[in-house]
């Protein structure tokens, strides 16, 4: 199955509604003297329409997936296909266009700007784009995730959970066509995280729009269109369609030491 994505996701050859392309990455960290090589050669492809869910053990490098696929940090090799760019082929400016135009990304962190309030930080990828901010959308966002009363709060007076809403209104207001979001609803109640849940699959499955989720919660993954599994920096197993229990024995058997 994992052979079949390999395939199927050469950026060279790769049909052309893929929004989301990976051959072969490759990421190596410098420790010291030592090069770890975090990613072992991943290769996936996500086309518009689909939310696909990722899924792995701590440090097996879900986020470092993520940072590669979204053009955020250079693979050590292997290529990507991003909205239809090749990324080592953008210069450091187009690549920098290409993402504040077509990319959205909630970190795991939320990386919020803290002297800015929660309205301002979500009109920030209008900014940066040289937009007006939509101050309608912006103001229906913050009501979506349900902090209409804090849009004037500044993050460091907010919850976890409701930075992390903050994160999450910024993207849903940006309406990228490609929607990375790293562990979205980790610090949400079960409510909260529903809604948010139901937010990104009408973002991902709107015409030419596709998300790719990191999540550690078995529910989130199992209304996802499809789900990727990473262990140790490699795809190891994909489902379609798998029930919540299925979806939570597969990552538990990912947690057993890789057999021989
Ligand atoms: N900049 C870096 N320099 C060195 N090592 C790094 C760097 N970034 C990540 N790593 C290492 O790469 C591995 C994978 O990290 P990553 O953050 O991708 O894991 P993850 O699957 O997202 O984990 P979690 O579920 O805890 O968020 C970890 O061992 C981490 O320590
Ligand atoms: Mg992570």
């Amino acid at each position: 199955m994992v052979s079949q994505i390999r395939e199927s996701a050469d950026p060279a050859t790769a049909p052309t509604d893929w929004a989301i392309a990976a051959q072969e990455l490759r990421k190596s960290y410098r420790a010291g003297q030592r090069e770890v090589e975090i990613l072992h050669g991943v290769s996936l492809g996500v086309r518009a329409g689909e939310l696909v869910a990722v899924m792995g053990p701590s440090g097996s490098g879900k986020s470092t997936l993520m940072y590669c696929l979204a053009g955020l940090e250079a693979p050590t090799s292997g290529r990507v296909l991003l909205a239809g760019q090749q990324l080592e082929r953008l210069s450091r400016a187009d690549l920098a266009r290409m993402r504040r135009s077509q990319v959205g990304f909630v970190f795991q962190s939320y990386n919020l700007i803290p002297t800015l309030t929660a309205a301002e930080n979500v009109a920030l990828p209008h900014l940066l784009a040289g937009n007006r901010p939509p101050a309608e959308l912006i103001a229906q966002t913050l009501e979506t995730v349900g902090l209409a009363d804090r849009a004037d709060a500044r993050p460091p007076s907010l919850s976890g959970g409701e930075q992390q809403r903050v994160a999450l209104a910024r993207v849903l207001a940006q309406q990228p066509a490609v929607l990375f979001a790293d562990e979205p609803t980790g610090a949400l109640d079960t409510r909260t995280g529903e809604l948010v849940l139901a937010e990104l699959a009408r973002i991902a499955h709107s015409p030419g729009r596709c998300a790719l989720v990191v999540t550690h919660d078995p529910k989130v993954a199992a209304a996802c269109d499809r789900i990727l599994f990473l262990r140790d920096g490699s795809l190891v197993q994909e489902l379609r369609g798998a029930s919540v229990e299925v979806v939570a024995s597969t990552l538990a058997g990912l947690g057993a030491p890789r057999e021989a």
